[in-house]
């Protein structure tokens, strides 16, 4: 069972999306098949200490049978490897193997994997292909598409970056098998904003197999995973560096978020069980801002039963405003001291707002 979905964004070469059962297998034969990636490609495996346990072996088995050689490097799991010391030592070592500006990087792993192997690859002899291989749901549904990547600084969380597309992407959804529950909840919820986000279809889709998909149906999963990578290729599409003003549709709920995460320690709450009480805020919000209460509530109820059956209940969490606050206006998306939210007042219906400080904290207060 598998399905592909071709990314097409104005200016960058199209690419696939594959996504199913196995498809790792067919990883090599699918790069060869991309015209410009002959076997005697040099080809770097980037995988994380948990993943590459798991997964490695299979991926290197299938990069060799379409004639491939592979080499590897294995980081430490974990948002700490996103770090620009890190990068360094992959230059290093790709510099030491001889890797030429025909080289190839391949990212097998979750967000965390991704982000790194793709800045690594956009910056390595002024840029190289990268192929992601996300293993999260999260990565599937969200960072394996759409180009951005990053390390973080002692300073905050992706401040070093570039925009760089994938060459293809190979989602086998066989891999979610070993992921942690609290991860696969992070993916729920992002799946959930983009549902939001992108139109009653894909919303009451969803409404309809929450259980399913909380309970991890491998049909559900897939269609969840599509569904997410329709949505996301056709927002990037419009807006591929997050200056049009669509991207940032993207960060529905992150706002709250990832103050919360900041704010009671980064891992004392999921990132996905954070971003859904960013969502519950948000809709709180846009009643307070955007009028119509009583419509907006229709809508709030209907998220509300949503990110519930999706194993997503109101986070138990208490912290002043303020601190709260704060944490929001340090995140670097806010623009002049000021805090934007993506506001949704129904279903496909969001705004981008920004909103005064004495609004944020009187909401929060409530
Ligand atoms: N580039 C983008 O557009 C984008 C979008 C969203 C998030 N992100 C970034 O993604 C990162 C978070 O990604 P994530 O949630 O995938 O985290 P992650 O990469 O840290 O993975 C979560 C954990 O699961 C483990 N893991 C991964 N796959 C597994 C599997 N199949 N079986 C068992 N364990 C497995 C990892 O080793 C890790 O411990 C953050 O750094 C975030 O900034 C990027």
């Amino acid at each position: 069972m598998a399905t592909k979905v071709i990314v097409q964004l104005p200016g960058e070469q199209d690419y696939a999306v594959r996504i199913g059962s196995g498809v790792i297998a067919k990883l090599g034969q699918n790069l060869r098949e991309i015209d410009r990636f002959s076997a005697s490609r040099d080809v770097l495996v980037i995988t994380d200490s948990n993943v590459g346990p798991l997964y490695l072996a299979h991926v290197k088995a299938s990069l060799a049978n379409a004639g491939f050689k592979s080499a590897d490097i294995t980081v430490p799991a974990g948002e700490d490897t996103k770090a620009v010391e890190v990068a360094a030592e992959i230059w290093s070592a790709m510099a030491q193997l001889s890797f030429g500006r025909d080289c190839l990087v391949v990212a097998l792993g979750g967000g965390v994997v991704g982000d790194l192997a793709g800045f690594v690859a956009s910056t390595y002899m002024r840029g190289v292909p990268v192929v992601q291989v996300p293993t999260t749901l999260l990565a599937m549904v969200d960072s394996s598409v759409g180009g951005k990547t990053a390390v973080n600084l002692p300073e905050g969380k992706n401040l070093v970056g570039t925009f760089y597309q994938p060459s293809f992407v190979c989602a086998d959804t066989d891999t979610l098998a070993t992921l942690p529950e609290r991860e696969w909840r992070c993916g729920c919820a992002e799946v959930a904003k983009s549902a939001v986000i992108d139109s009653d279809d894909f919303f009451f889709w969803l409404l309809d197999n929450a259980e399913a998909m909380a309970a991890r149906d491998a049909t559900v999963a897939m269609e969840a995973i599509q569904r997410c990578v329709v949505f996301k290729a056709g927002v990037v599409a419009q807006d591929k560096t997050e200056s049009a003003g669509v991207r940032e549709c993207l960060n529905y709920g992150h706002t709250l978020g990832h103050a919360i995460e900041a704010c009671a320690g980064y891992g004392t709450f999921s990132h996905g069980a954070a971003v859904a009480e960013g969502m519950r805020f948000a809709v709180r919000l846009a009643a307070d801002m955007l009028g119509g209460a009583d419509a907006i509530g229709e809508f709030a109820d209907a998220q509300g039963d949503l990110l519930d059956m999706l194993g997503l209940p109101p986070l138990a969490f208490e912290a002043a405003p303020e601190d709260l606050l704060a944490a929001m206006k340090r995140d670097k998306k806010a623009r002049g001291g000021e805090v934007r939210f993506v506001l949704a007042r129904d279903i496909a219906t969001w705004e981008i707002v920004p909103v005064a400080d004495e609004v944020i904290v009187k909401a929060l207060s409530r």
